[in-house]
């Protein structure tokens, strides 16, 4: 069995158990060295063997890494098929490095529309990662929330009309039923690099209670040490999901909480 002797960092509060990142800015860091795109993209797949393994000998049980939107096939056809070719070669390269590190890779997104050698290379190393027992990593690829939602309701559509499903009792339980992962829990902290403050169609459903972390630094920059302050600040937050702060466990309220 495969799985790295686990050293997590403490910071004297609670470790986030699920991790997503929008890996963004990989074109300012080549712009700003004038370099072309496609080498922050390249920089950015170091960066993403470098947290992967982090998140795993820290003990993160699942990590989920926005590597490719729905919206970005709107990109030129050339930057397009280089992050298809960088993805190919990445599922093929990064296999020893998984099997190490003891991680369990698994897609999801719409991922039918990549061409038909990177998908065979994904569900290849898919299996070959399958039977691992550390870290799961979630690469989110020809991913967007609005159509994983649209993929979702198909799914209830069908199965309702098919008698499968009776509306009266849909809840929320149901339609995590019909999402890509139904299974991995929400994540706990959601980072962002290159500075921008926004989800750009990224698990609007799962992250409805993610903390939120921004890193000024674009991803191919973004190190352990970036990876340690985001752990940090997560530390000091104090979760709620809409109730109060220090909610008395069963058996007590004193009718007088703060939060
Ligand atoms: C993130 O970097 C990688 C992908 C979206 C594939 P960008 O390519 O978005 O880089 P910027 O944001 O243009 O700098
Ligand atoms: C989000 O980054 C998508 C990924 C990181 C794969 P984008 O660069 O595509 O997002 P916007 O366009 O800045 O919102
Ligand atoms: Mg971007």
């Amino acid at each position: 069995m495969t799985r790295p002797n686990i050293e997590r960092p403490d910071f004297g509060g609670p470790f986030p158990e699920h991790i997503a990142i929008i890996m963004d800015g990989n074109g300012r860091w080549a712009q700003a060295q004038g370099l072309r795109r496609v080498f922050g993209h390249r920089r950015g797949a170091r960066t993403v063997r470098e947290i992967t393994t982090s998140c795993a000998e820290m003990g993160v049980k699942s990590l989920t890494l926005y590597a490719f939107s729905v919206e970005n096939w709107k990109r030129p056809r050339r930057e397009v098929l280089y992050l298809m070719r960088l993805l190919k070669r990445y599922l093929v390269q990064e296999r020893p490095t998984l099997m190490r590190n003891g991680v369990r890779l698994r897609a999801i997104g719409r991922v039918d529309d990549l061409p038909e050698d990177s998908l065979r290379t994904l569900r290849e190393t898919e299996r070959v990662t399958g039977e691992n027992e550390g870290m799961l990593l979630r690469l989110a690829l020809s991913y967007g929330s609005r159509a994983e939602l649209a993929d979702a309701l198909k799914g209830v559509a069908r199965d309702a009309m098919a008698g499968l499903l009776d509306p009266d009792t849909i809840d929320e339980q149901t339609m995590r039923r019909y999402l890509y992962d139904p299974v991995t829990p929400d994540p706990d902290l959601m980072i962002r690099t290159a500075g921008e403050m926004r989800l750009s169609n990224f698990l609007l459903w799962q992250a409805s209670y993610a903390e939120l972390h921004v890193a000024d630094v674009c991803w191919p920059d973004f190190d352990r040490a970036q990876l340690l302050k985001a752990l940090e600040s997560y530390a000091r937050r104090t979760r709620k999901f809409g109730g109060l702060v220090d909610a008395v466990g069963p058996g007590g309220d004193d009718g007088e909480r703060k939060g």
